[in-house]
C-alpha cells in the first residue's frame, strides 16, 4: 500500500498487521534501542498547515528512529504565505524526491489529492473533520495493551463534539472494526443523527453511564474552529459533559479507563484531578504514537514498490 489516508480503507488484516508491528517497535524503546536502520536512505517531509505537537513530534521521532532523513516544511515561512497553492507547493517539493509526505491540513481530503499527485507515500496526519488515522491506530494500540485479550465487546463512550471531530470518526471506525462497542455523548447539535450503524447516541451524561462503558474517551473542544458554536459557555459545557471532580470519583469507583487525544483544555473536558487519575491513558497514548507511526512508515511502500 502506498498511502495511509483513512481507517475505513484498511482491512481488518491490515489493521492487525500494523498494530502487531508496533509491538516490537515499542519494545525497542524499553530496551533503550534508539535507532534501527530500517529506513536508512529514505526521506520524510513533514507538511503541517495546521498546528500540532503530538502528531508532528512523534512522526519526526518515529522517522528518525527508523534512520530516515526528516525535512520540516515551515509553512509560515514558505511561499504559502505569498499565496502559493497546495498543488504548486507539492509540484515544487516533488523535485526533492521525498519518499514520504506526512500532511496535516484543515481541508478534508487534501491528503488524498496530494497522494494522487506524487509517487511519495502520503500519510494523513489529520484533514479537517474527515480523518486522523494514526490517532485511531494509537488509540486502538493503547486499548489493546490494557485489554490484551482483545477489544471485542468492550464499550467505549466518546464524549464531545462528534460532528466536527476527525478523531471521533477515525477512532470509532477502528474500534468498531476491532469489534468494540462505541457510543457517542454530546450536545444534540454536535452528535450526528446518521452515520455508522450500531453506535448508541446519548445527549445526557447519566443516560450514557447507564450504558456501562469500560472506557470514557473525551474529545478536545476545538476552540480554534470559529464555525463551531459551543454550548452556551465552556463552563456550562464542563458542567454538562466534562469530567468534573465528582464524576471522576465515580469513574474511579467503577474502574473506567480515561482517554483524550490531547491537547486537553483543563476545566473544559477534564477537571485538574483527571490529569493524575490512575487509569488515565492520556500519556500512554502519546508514548504509543511513536511506535504506531514507526509501524506505519515501515509498512507503507513509496513509489509503487511492491508490498
Ligand atoms: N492528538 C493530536 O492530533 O494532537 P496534536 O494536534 O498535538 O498533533
Amino acid at each position: 500500500r502506498k498511502d495511509l489516508l483513512d481507517i475505513s480503507s484498511l482491512s481488518r488484516e491490515e489493521i492487525d498487521l500494523l498494530l502487531g508491528q508496533a509491538v516490537p517497535f515499542k519494545e525497542l524503546f524499553t530496551r533503550s534501542v534508539k535507532k534501527v536502520p530500517a529506513l536508512k536512505g529514505k526521506s520524510v517531509l513533514m507538511l503541517f498547515y495546521e498546528p500540532s505537537t503530538r502528531t508532528h513530534s512523534s512522526f519526526e521521532v518515529a522517522a528518525k528512529r527508523l534512520s530516515a532523513d526528516v525535512t520540516n516544511f515551515d509553512v509560515p515561512h514558505s511561499s504559502v504565505v505569498k499565496g502559493e497553492s497546495v498543488r504548486e507547493t507539492i509540484e515544487t517539493l516533488q523535485a526533492m524526491r521525498t519518499d514520504y509526505i506526512v500532511v496535516r491540513h484543515g481541508r478534508s481530503s487534501l491528503p488524498a489529492m496530494i497522494a494522487g499527485m506524487t509517487k511519495a507515500s502520503v500519510i494523513n496526519a489529520g484533514d479537517g473533520a474527515h480523518a486522523h488515522p494514526t490517532q485511531a491506530l494509537l488509540d486502538a494500540f493503547t486499548l489493546q495493551e490494557v485489554y490484551p485479550e482483545g477489544l471485542a465487546g468492550r464499550k467505549v463512550l466518546v464524549i464531545g463534539d462528534i460532528l466536527h471531530s476527525r478523531v471521533a470518526r477515525s477512532t470509532s471506525t477502528i474500534l468498531k472494526r476491532l469489534d468494540a462497542q462505541v457510543a457517542y455523548l454530546g450536545p444534540g447539535s454536535l452528535v450526528p443523527k446518521s452515520g455508522p450503524e450500531n453506535i448508541a447516541r446519548f445527549t445526557n451524561y447519566e443516560e450514557a453511564m447507564k450504558w456501562k462503558p469500560d472506557v470514557v474517551y473525551l474529545l478536545r473542544v476545538q476552540m480554534e474552529r470559529q464555525d463551531v458554536q459551543f454550548f452556551p459557555s465552556l463552563r456550562e459545557y464542563h458542567r454538562v459533559y466534562g469530567i468534573t471532580e465528582e464524576r471522576l470519583k465515580r469513574i474511579d469507583g467503577e474502574g473506567l479507563w480515561l482517554m483524550h487525544p490531547g491537547p486537553v483544555n483543563r476545566g473544559v473536558e477534564l477537571c485538574d484531578g483527571a490529569m493524575d487519575y490512575s487509569r488515565s491513558l492520556i500519556n500512554r497514548q502519546v508514548e504509543n504514537g511513536i511506535a504506531v507511526r514507526m509501524a506505519v512508515l515501515y509498512w507503507l511502500k513509496p513509489g509503487g514498490e511492491e508490498s
